[in-house]
């Protein structure tokens, strides 16, 4: 009962985020940022004073509804307003938010466990209101992006923030092309519809396959199993605290390698090198589960330097992620979808990575009860293939001003068949008319 309800609160975020996705256009980044940090303030309110389990339900379908305005509106309100050279490191810090809001929730969480009142639990879900405050105080402050004001009809407003925000008044390139973007944009009726073209199948494709990757990674898995391998290997009953501490804040610090790199290496240097990084961890992990816990789970006497060499591979597999596929699997597709379908690609974008964390969480313990060590060999597997699609699909998006973003599809070896220059698109008409 329990476990259908999780599916549908999980059904219910994955609704709010296609419904967000017009949100975001009529109304705005700025204001879905707002209406989603106030449903997620009043649903830890209801988690935490709840007297009944309906109230934890509501309150948990409050935070799914506050989650999916946020993942929606945040990466691409970024991405719209950050100057194109350091698009990539202010993205980043949505996933800096991420991983340091997972880090404290751990540890706060343990502590609250330990409540003798039995209460802690009121604790743990009622933090949830501090970060919603912090949205909501962000939200009534910033300005719009200057993209979602034209595209809203309000074109003076937009050059006035976009002179503020670039503080400069030399804006008129940028502004002209923002224009023309959102006249592009207003000619597309059927956002949805107009993705499934030929033209934007690029973007389709890294919509679905970039947050289908981050997940497959299996970042979550070796977090959810860190705890258990952390008792095992000699860490005692402060196991879970040892856990979340080291990988919460090796995952927190190391993103601060892909916020400085990020603008100058690009990245796909950083994808493929995270990747490869990763890859090697899981072999290593592997072999030395295998060897120690074979297939009847049964360690032994362990050694120290057993101990160390799995922590020490866990840390470095969860830098290799923390500066690849964590951050740049919501800074890629936030800058490579053209206005026109940004709110639609980009809630595909929300609801597939949302469906398959839900799904990796669901099958994770029956997976490591039959496949055992195997489990980190599944993983190692789709690293090698995210990695391949990478390398042949990917453009480098480093330094490309959001607007002219077409350009490098137009000149990428594969998707240029599918992707048309002006021109050339001219020149069939022509054509097609003689
Ligand atoms: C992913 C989450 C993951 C987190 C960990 C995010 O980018 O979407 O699934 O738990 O990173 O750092």
């Amino acid at each position: 009962m329990v476990a259908a309800f999780g599916g549908l609160i999980f059904g219910y975020d994955l609704g709010i985020s296609v419904c967000a996705s017009s949100i975001t256009r009529i109304f705005g980044r700025r204001l879905t940022m707002l209406s989603g940090g106030i449903l997620f303030l009043v649903g830890a309110g209801f988690n935490a004073f709840a007297q009944k389990v309906w109230m934890l339900i509501v309150g948990r379908m409050l935070l799914g509804f506050g989650i999916g305005c946020a993942n929606q509106s945040v990466p691409i309100y970024v991405s719209e307003v950050a100057p194109y050279k350091y698009r990539g490191a202010l993205n980043m810090m949505f996933q800096l938010a991420i991983t340091i809001g997972i880090f404290v929730a751990n540890v706060l969480n343990y502590f609250f466990a330990k409540m003798k009142n039995g209460e802690g639990w009121r604790y743990s879900l009622g933090l949830a209101a501090v970060p919603a405050v912090m949205i909501i105080i962000g939200a009534m402050f910033l300005p719009d992006s200057p993209s979602s004001l034209i595209e809203r009809g309000k074109d003076e407003k937009a050059k006035q923030e976009l002179i503020k925000i670039r503080g400069t008044s030399d804006v008129d390139e940028e502004f002209k092309d923002l224009v023309e973007a959102s006249q592009s944009s207003m000619a597309v009726k059927h956002p949805w519809a107009t993705l499934l073209k030929r033209h934007y199948r690029p973007q389709l494709v890294m919509a679905i396959a970039i947050p289908f990757f981050q997940q497959l990674t299996g970042m979550n898995v070796i977090t959810f199993y860190a705890p258990v391998l952390f008792r095992t290997i000699g860490f005692g009953s402060n196991a879970s605290l040892m856990s979340s501490m080291i990988t919460g804040g090796f995952n927190a610090l190391a993103t601060f390698v892909s916020i400085f790199t990020v603008d100058k290496v690009g990245r796909r240097k950083l994808f493929l090198e995270g990747g490869a990084q990763m890859f090697i961890c899981q072999i290593v992990i592997t072999a030395a589960i295998a060897s120690k816990f074979g297939v009847d789970g049964n360690p032994g006497i362990l050694p120290k330097w057993y101990a160390f060499l799995v922590v020490g591979f866990i840390c470095i597999y969860v830098m290799g992620f923390a500066w690849s596929w964590g951050p740049l699997g919501w800074l890629v597709p936030s800058e490579i979808f053209p206005l026109e379908v940004r709110s639609a690609a980009q809630s595909i974008n929300v609801s597939v990575n949302m469906i398959f964390t839900f799904a990796i969480a669901q099958v994770f313990t029956s997976m490591l009860c039959h496949m055992k060590f195997g489990l980190f060999i599944f993983f190692a597997f789709f690293v090698l293939l995210m990695s391949g699609f990478i390398h042949k699909f990917l453009p480098e998006t480093k330094g490309v001003p959001i607007e002219e973003m077409s350009v490098v599809w137009q000149n990428h070896s594969y998707w240029k068949k599918f992707v048309k220059s002006a021109s050339e698109e001219a020149n069939a008409k022509v054509d097609n008319s003689c």
